[in-house]
């Protein structure tokens, strides 16, 4: 099972996060920065890299710290990622600025962001490498707050479109899965054209999820930990909302900042009745395909299987 091999992996990674990434002084500056690691989460991005490197048939143990740096980079945009859509829960607990106040949880994002790097300088990996990976994972992090920016502003906007909305989550979510996938290869200096399967792979997996996240915004239950109908009442352009958009759909709740439970509910009745909801799904299970098809440069063997099984399970998981 899929879930085995993944539980199996995030423990490695659990490991390594308690170790690296330990209390220090300020108190007060650290117990918001570690509040989130120590809330748990999938550890998906930090798994896909250590598949990754299996399934180039390498010790992942020599490019670890890269996927604890990955996981490290995510930690501090969800952070901020709070902060700007306004949330309360996150991975079942309080979001960092709802506990520790906007200023600390900046602050907390901003020392997870350069801790990563710092991390990352660990692998063990020809110099050279290691500078071609913190290049790489410099550019992804200018790609996420272009791309956060992009979904701030469609706030604002009434006509967007579906081509601009994956242009958006490829920057603010898939292009670190891309990176989770393909930075083993960089580190181990595989021949190009592999380096480019495997960010193919994770940027059109990364594609996928985030489509499926907006889908659990709506359809999730209370295993998701995060706030639910976030999207809706925050007016966030999602594919389903462009979609239901598209098909004359009025939502009450829409943009309206908070609403009654009820009130979304019927909203949310309205958008599975349109065939949004559906449409969405169909898009996400698209580019799962896609990002499979991309594996077949790798050497056929069960690593390569398991980053396989892990695309479906990106769309198919229910928190
Ligand atoms: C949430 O990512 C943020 C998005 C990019 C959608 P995950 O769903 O991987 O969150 P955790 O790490 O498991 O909490
Ligand atoms: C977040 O997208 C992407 C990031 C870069 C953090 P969302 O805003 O949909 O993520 P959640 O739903 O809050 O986890
Ligand atoms: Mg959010
Ligand atoms: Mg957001
Ligand atoms: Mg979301």
């Amino acid at each position: 099972m899929i879930s085995e091999i993944i539980r199996e992996r995030a423990e490695v990674v659990n490991r390594e996060i308690e170790r690296i990434l330990t209390m220090k002084e300020p108190e007060g500056l650290y117990k918001a920065t570690r509040h989130y690691l120590k809330a748990g989460g999938k550890r998906l991005r930090p798994v896909i890299t250590i598949l990754s490197a299996e399934a180039l048939e390498r010790d992942y143990r020599a490019v670890l710290p890269a996927g604890i740096a990955i996981e490290t980079i995510h930690n501090f945009t969800l952070i901020h990622d709070d902060i700007m859509d306004e949330d309360e829960m996150r991975r079942g607990v309080k979001t960092v600025h709802t506990l520790f106040g906007v200023p600390t949880a900046i602050l907390a994002g901003d020392t997870l962001y350069a801790e990563a790097f710092e991390i990352l300088t660990r692998c063990d990996a020809k110099h050279e490498n290691i500078v071609r990976a913190v290049k790489k994972l410099a550019e992804v992090c200018i790609e996420i707050c272009e791309g956060q920016f992009m979904d701030m502003s469609f706030e604002e906007r009434d006509d967007v479109k579906e081509d601009e909305y994956i242009e958006m989550v490829r920057k603010k979510t898939a292009m670190l899965i891309g990176i989770s996938a393909s930075i083993p290869a960089i580190l181990f200096g595989e021949e190009e054209r592999v380096e480019r399967a495997l960010w193919n792979y994770g940027l059109n997996a990364g594609i996928g999820f985030q489509i499926h996240d907006d889908l659990l915004d709506i359809t999730g239950k209370e295993k998701i930990g995060k706030d639910w109908g976030s999207d809706i009442v925050e007016g966030k352009k999602t594919l389903i909302i462009i979609k239901a958009f598209e098909r004359g759909i009025e939502l009450k709740t829409f943009g309206k900042g908070k609403a009654e439970r009820y009130e979304l509910e019927e909203d949310i009745r309205r958008l599975y009745d349109c065939g949004a909801i559906e449409y969405a799904r169909k898009k996400a299970r698209e580019y799962i395909e896609i990002a499979k098809s991309q594996l077949k440069v790798l050497k056929d063997n069960e690593a390569r299987r398991h980053l396989s099984e892990l695309a479906d399970f990106l769309v198919e998981r229910e928190y």
